[in-house]
């Protein structure tokens, strides 16, 4: 298989532990090219960890995982070249302004014409206005969004996003999810982790739950949905949730599980 044919990201059999603690205990999952992959998860379930492992900031103790076709064990360096990184907390730098922050990136990672490329992610960011003043002065939306757009400097095919919008506003959540809507519009592969399910919901192609070390379902929005049957309310048929499925499925308690898959390839 080519690079170009291969999926964006797939991942078998992943297992992770912190000493006593497994954190990961045999995850499989295959990300579509262009698509935009929710991987949810409680607090602690190892969304961040998995994130680890697909940059190559961790390495795994048993499985595979390739992003963009390479092996993210024995071909670190291509993966590396193939992604960005944004984590939970912004990598912005305060005291630069917000187009400092974008060329600074530019020049680290030598691609050609950096004021250009810093002033195109200004203003597909709509940040255009606010690129000459501190970062230290953005609201918490502006400087996700900076963030964002500074991992996107060098045009990675793949796109890992750690709980893009922990800590912010509503507002801001939904401009940053305008945000990682016009990536994948662009043809990005986004992978994203959250622990809320209508960032899930409004966002993914596709929706994994990771649950006690494994992803206990895959599919999308509207398989995940079917694997709840239609609870009749009085007159009006009510269609479950994403929150029904996922409560159903992790236990309202966060312990209890079931082994389901909705999709094909999971
Ligand atoms: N470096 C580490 N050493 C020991 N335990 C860790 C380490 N990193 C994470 N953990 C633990 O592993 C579990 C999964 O963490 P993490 O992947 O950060 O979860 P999530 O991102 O889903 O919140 C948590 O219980 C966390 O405390
Ligand atoms: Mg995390």
């Amino acid at each position: 298989m080519t690079t170009q044919q291969a999926p964006a990201i797939q991942v078998r059999g992943l297992e992770k532990s912190y000493k006593e603690l497994r954190v990961l205990r045999g995850v499989d999952l295959t990300v579509a090219r262009g698509s935009i992959f929710a991987l949810l998860g409680s607090n602690g379930a190892g969304k961040t960890t998995a994130v680890k492992i697909l940059s190559t900031l961790l390495k795994a103790d048993a499985g595979t995982a390739r992003v963009n076709g390479f092996d993210v064990a024995t071909q670190a360096a291509d993966v590396r070249e193939s992604i960005s990184l944004t984590g939970q907390f912004a990598a912005v730098d305060e005291i630069l302004t917000g187009r400092e922050n974008l060329v600074l990136v530019a020049r680290l990672r030598h691609v050609g014409n950096p004021g250009k490329v810093a002033d195109d992610l200004l203003e597909r960011f709509s940040l255009t206005d606010a690129g000459g003043r501190k970062a230290s002065t953005y609201s918490g939306g502006m400087r996700r969004r900076l963030d964002i757009a500074m991992s996107l400097v060098g045009n990675p095919p793949v796109i890992f996003l750690d709980e893009p919008t922990t800590g912010l506003d509503p507002q801001a959540r939904i401009e940053v999810w305008q945000a990682v809507r016009e990536l994948a519009a662009r043809g990005t592969t986004v992978l994203l982790t959250t622990q809320y399910l209508d960032e899930a919901e409004q966002l993914a192609d596709r929706i994994a739950i990771l649950h006690e070390g494994r992803i206990i379902v895959n599919g999308t929005l509207a398989e995940l949905k079917r694997l709840l049957p239609p609870a009749k309310v009085e007159y009006v048929e009510k269609q479950p949730t994403l929150e029904d499925v996922f409560l159903t499925l992790v236990g309202a308690d966060g312990r209890n599980g079931h082994d389901r898959n909705a999709g094909t390839d999971a």
